[in-house]
This record gives C-alpha cells, structure tokens and sequence, in this order.
C-alpha cells in the first residue's frame, strides 16, 4: 500500500488537465502538494484553489525540458513540503503531425518534453525517496504508447510515452527494495488543454511557443471517433486507487482492452506462432552454449 493522506506530493504539468484534477485529487485525500508546470500562472490558480478550499499546496515555475529548471523544482519542492514521496512526472505535450512533415526541433521536443522530462522528474526526486525509505512515482504515459499500433500520426509521441512505461516497469526491479513503485497512467481519452495548440508549450530550445494552432486532434480513423472524453477530475481517484495499491499500470477506459488484443496482445501471439512454426520446420536455430562473445 502506498499512502497518500499525510504525505507531500509534485505533480508536474500541475497547471491543467490531468495534472489539474491530481493535484485536487491527491489534496482532497490529505497530501500536501507542490504543482510545477512551465506555465507558472496556471500553477498557481491550482494552488491557490486547492488552499482555497482548505488543502496545503504550493505553485513552482518549472521547464521538464530543462536539467536545471527540474532540479530546483525539486529544491522548491522539498523546501515548502518536506520529503516528496509521491511523484506524479505527468508533463506533456503531443502533436498530430506525419513524421515526414515534422520539424526536426518538434521531433525532439515530443520526444523530450514526454520521455527525458519524465527521466529527470523521477531522477531529480529519486536520491531523496531512497533515504526517505519509500515512495512512489506515476508517470503519465498514453494509450498512445501501451499500444503504439493504435492512434496513427503519432509517431514520436508513441514512441515517448512507450519509453515511458519501459522506464516505469523496469525501474520498478530496481526500486522494489527501496520501497518505492511504480505506475505507468496510460490515459485514454481525457478532457483537457491538449486538444488546443500544444505547441503552446514549446520551449525557447526547440523554436518556442507557436502562436497558430498548428497541432489538433485530426485523426478521421472512425476507431477515435467513438472516443468518449472524460473529465480530470472523474479519473484522478481512480489513477490514486492504482497508486495506493502499487498497481504497475492503470487506465481509464475499460472498454479499450478490445483495443489491446487487436493491436498489441494478439499480433504479438501471432509472431510468436510464427516463430514456433519456424521451429517446427527448420528447428532451433544455432545457439552459441557458452554465452562467450564471438570475434569471427
Ligand atoms: N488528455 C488526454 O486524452 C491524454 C491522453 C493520453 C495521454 N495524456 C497525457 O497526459 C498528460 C497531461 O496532459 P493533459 O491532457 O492534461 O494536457 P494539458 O495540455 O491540459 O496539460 C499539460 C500541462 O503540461 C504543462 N507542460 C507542457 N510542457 C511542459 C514543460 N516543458 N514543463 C512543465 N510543464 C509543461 C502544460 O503547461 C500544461 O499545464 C500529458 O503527459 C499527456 O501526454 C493525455
């Protein structure tokens, strides 16, 4: 069990959306929370709403695109909080454009901004949940990345939020000792700011904010049609239910698991019949019994 009354959290990304209702979420139950987004103002209406209404929290100007930024987040953070044993790295932005058509700077801020700025949130709080002796860490990767086969035009940001949940689950083996876990929140469809422009959110590094709305929603695969878009605030106690029992994964949308089996779980199966096929017709292929590196 990971508990969450008493305890001091950081969501980052905190100022909108899903970071938005966690922060609610995680104050409503008793933690006491630190909101850091790169839109400081934002931040700060959270805070201030969540103090208005009794909770404890604090607003912090942070860039997860920036070591630096993230790191003195964190100093913030345990400054005005105290030990930060609960980690929400949920900062994000997307972009619904072909590859091909992508800017190079955009390619890597998707790629940063989801993965790296996940990376140094869990490495900036990470020293600290170890001496404390525990804690947990929720990344908010996607749907997008558990199932990368699924939404087309995603491409870089597919690729983020599945290294996301790679970090997650494999963190997890080393964390167990510690007492910390992990938590892959694979959204599926929210309501929030990331239908709008998200190049709002670019940093100076990779060209800064685009003023137009260049990045929406343009999927016309009927699959996405039928999404049902849910509110932050209905999700966040349930992505808190998964974090207090340490589940490695948690999603919102029930009826997406068809989506797994046809995208993921059965085309995985599949390669697998193919490579038992292989072996019933041709046999093992030549195994090297020592292990030893070759050098012909
Ligand atoms: N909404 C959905 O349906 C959905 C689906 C799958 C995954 N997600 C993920 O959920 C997370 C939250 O997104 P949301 O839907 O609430 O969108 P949102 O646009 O409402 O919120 C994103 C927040 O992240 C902040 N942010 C962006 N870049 C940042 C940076 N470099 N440093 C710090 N903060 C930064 C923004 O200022 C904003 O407050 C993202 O990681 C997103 O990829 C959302």
């Amino acid at each position: 069990m990971t508990e969450i009354t008493g305890r001091a959290a950081v969501v980052t990304g905190g100022g909108s959306g899903i970071g938005k209702g966690l922060a609610g979420e995680l104050a409503r139950q008793g933690a006491a929370v630190a909101i850091a987004d790169i839109q400081p103002d934002k931040a700060e209406d959270v805070a201030a709403a969540i103090r208005a209404a009794g909770g404890h929290a604090v607003a912090l100007a942070c860039d997860v695109c920036d070591p630096a930024s993230v790191r003195a987040m964190q100093a913030a953070a345990v400054a005005a909080l105290g030990p930060v044993s609960l980690v929400f790295a949920n900062a994000g932005a997307t972009s619904f454009t072909d590859l091909a058509s992508m800017s190079d700077a955009d390619v890597e801020w998707v790629i940063d901004v989801n993965l790296m700025g996940v990376m140094r949130t869990t490495r900036a709080f990470l020293p600290g949940m170890i001496a404390a002796g525990g804690g947990h860490i929720c990344a908010t990767a996607s749907m997008a990345g558990l199932l990368p086969g699924w939404i087309p035009v995603h491409a870089p940001y597919s690729a983020a939020k599945a290294g996301i949940i790679g970090l997650m689950m494999n963190l997890a083996l080393e964390l167990k000792p510690h007492n910390i876990f992990t938590t892959s929140y694979c959204p599926g469809a929210v309501a929030s700011g990331m239908k709008d422009n998200n190049g709002r959110y670019r940093p100076a590094r990779f060209g800064g904010p685009e003023p137009v709305a260049g990045v929406q929603f343009a999927s016309t695969d009927t699959t996405h049609s039928e999404l049902r878009f849910y509110r932050p605030e209905a999700i966040a106690p349930i992505v808190l239910d998964a974090v207090r029992r340490n589940r490695p994964f948690v999603f919102d949308h029930a009826e997406q698991r068809r989506f797994f089996r046809e995208t993921y779980a059965d085309v995985v199966e599949a390669c697998y019949d193919d490579i038992d096929a292989w072996e019933a017709a041709h046999g093992r292929p030549a195994a090297n019994p020592t292990g030893a590196a070759l050098r012909d």
